[in-house]
């Protein structure tokens, strides 16, 4: 098994692409740490994974909110549990042209996109030096690398998680601590499910391949950064878009 004993800790675990991560990773022996909002649903998730049932833990964690980060962190510290990988994959989209965009939704979509992936990163910090060495995944997009019409404000949200993925994988490859990004195109999940029906075919017709992506085509490229199989790979952000050009 590719992660086998590899604990990982994913933010927005109980729905989308964070909870393929953890449906593949739990298939590949990973020991879970789900986080999210939704503890319901962390729960369901935790009770359907396969191996190590017993032994993934759910938290109630939201990313926007250094208390809520810190209970987990802390707890998992007073248990001894020292996490091997951080996937930072909690985030939200609202679009509207910068003319109309609300300053209350600038910042709900930053502390989301951009703190909320800054924050986990810093609190894993401790764990991962004491294992001496491990993995962040961070989760940008399509839109943080090439940009998109009335997506200006979760662009450069996403654009601020790729400029975090070299700096600190530069802070910390001395460490043996690699940071990558992955950038998905088009996925199917509720994220993209909400889409104005004209938008929606519009991408879909951006997509080389003719097909939506799946949560799982995001999940096996989070499994090869959290393995070994990548063990001399940091400061990259991949792309996961079936060939979209936008
Ligand atoms: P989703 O809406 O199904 O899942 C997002 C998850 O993040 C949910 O579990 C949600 O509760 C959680 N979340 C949001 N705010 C949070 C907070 N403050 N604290 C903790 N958890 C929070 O969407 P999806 O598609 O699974 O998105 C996952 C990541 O992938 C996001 O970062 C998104 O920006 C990114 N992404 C998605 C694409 C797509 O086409 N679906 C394309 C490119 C990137």
């Amino acid at each position: 098994m590719i992660v086998e004993n590899k604990i990982v800790l994913i933010t927005g675990a109980s729905k989308g692409i964070g909870k393929a991560i953890a449906e593949l990773f739990a298939k590949e022996g990973a020991r879970l740490v789900l986080t999210g909002r939704d503890v319901d649903g962390l729960n369901k998730l935790k009770n359907s994974l396969p191996i190590h049932a017993e032994e993934h833990l759910t938290y109630e964690m939201d990313v926007t909110k250094i208390a809520s980060i810190k209970k987990v962190f802390d707890s998992l510290n007073s248990q001894k549990i020292f996490i091997d990988c951080l996937v930072n994959n909690a985030g939200i989209m609202k679009d509207a042209t910068l003319q109309m965009i609300k300053p209350e939704i600038i910042e709900e979509i930053y502390s989301t996109n951009v703190y909320g992936t800054i924050l986990p990163s810093q609190f894993a910090l401790k764990p991962l030096i004491r294992k001496r060495g491990g993995s962040i995944i961070n989760v940008s997009s399509i839109i943080g690398t090439n940009g998109n019409l009335g997506q200006s404000i979760y662009g450069s949200s996403k654009a601020a998680i790729i400029g975090l993925t070299k700096s600190l994988s530069k802070e910390l490859s001395g460490l043996n601590i690699r940071v990558n990004a992955i950038a998905p195109g088009f996925i199917d999940t509720d994220m993209t499910k909400g889409m104005d029906e004209k938008f929606y075919e519009k991408n879909l017709k951006s997509i080389g391949m003719r097909r939506l992506g799946q949560p799982e085509d995001v999940a096996k490229v989070a499994l090869f950064l959290a393995s070994d199989l990548s063990s001399y790979v940091t400061g990259q952000i991949i792309g996961v878009d079936g060939g979209m050009i936008i």
